[in-house]
């Protein structure tokens, strides 16, 4: 096993998962990053790699079930240990409960909820295995949820519904594998200035939104905490008038 330092980030192309990669990179994790499309990650590898990190990349769709087993095992093969689990991929949907196509429904909570059961089953063993070698620090998962899994929100009825579920199974990660050194932190801004948010440009400008570098900051802080420390879930608010709204 190795014993340097190593992450998993989901979503790692562009975004959150890029800024939370360059941070995790830059700490000095050794990093095994995914993505649905592989030009964007590969771009991301070079960039990082540039840097001198180490970074295994492998293109997975969350929605895809045998690609969440593929991408779990190459991280195994490659490190056997896990000691940061960043489950950042997501996908955005706007629509009403009256309106939204089941299909639509369907698909967000696949990708934002379905694949995060999935990998964070599957990477237990390896993040036990971490938490056994650093008692100290455990380790530990990072889910991005949302601010409207704290709060609900009109128009996002799937997408609010898949981050509220991400919270709660994080609180129950924590609540169950605590005793083997490893915890759950969900992490639940609002209104980040990335592609996910292009369309909401019009309303809200790019200058009141949270930055990739304000999330990143907080996925690190996490990660720096003794086992002894939880933090169930963050939620990051824009400046402004609306404080728990997003
Ligand atoms: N931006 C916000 O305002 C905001 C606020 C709160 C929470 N969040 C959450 O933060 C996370 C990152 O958001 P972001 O704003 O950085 O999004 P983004 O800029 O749209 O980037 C999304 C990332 O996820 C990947 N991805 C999307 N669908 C995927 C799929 N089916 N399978 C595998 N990978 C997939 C994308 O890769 P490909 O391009 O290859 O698909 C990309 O790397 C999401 O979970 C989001 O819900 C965002």
């Amino acid at each position: 096993m190795t014993t340097t330092r190593t992450a998993l980030v989901t979503g790692a192309s562009r975004g959150i998962g890029l800024r939370i990669a360059r941070q995790l990179a830059e700490a000095g994790y050794a990093l095994t990053l995914s993505a649905r499309r592989e030009a964007g990650l590969l771009e991301a590898t070079t960039e990082l790699r540039a840097t001198g990190a180490d970074v295994t990349p492998v293109v997975a769709n969350l929605a895809a079930e045998e690609d969440l087993h593929r991408l779990v095992a190459a991280h195994t093969d490659r490190f056997h240990r896990l000691d940061l689990l960043v489950l950042n991929g997501g996908v955005g949907a706007q629509g009403s409960v009256a309106d939204l196509p089941l299909k639509t429904y369907d698909l967000v909570l696949n990708v934002n909820l379905r694949a995060q059961f999935l990998l964070i089953q599957r990477t237990l063993p390896l993040l036990r295995a971490a938490a056994a070698a650093t008692p100290e620090r455990g380790a530990k998962i990072v889910a991005l949820a949302s601010i409207t899994g704290v709060a609900g929100e009109q128009g996002l009825a799937a997408y609010g519904a898949s981050k509220a579920g991400l919270i709660s199974l994080c609180e129950t990660v924590t609540l169950e594998e605590s005793g083997n050194g490893v915890t759950a932190t969900a992490l639940s801004p609002g209104y980040v200035d990335t592609d996910m948010t292009a369309w909401k440009r019009d309303e809200l400008d790019a200058d009141a939104m949270l930055t990739t570098g304000d999330v990143a900051e907080l996925v690190l802080a996490v990660s720096r905490l003794s086992a002894h420390a939880v933090v169930p879930n963050i939620v990051l608010t824009r400046a402004g008038g609306q404080l728990w709204r997003a």
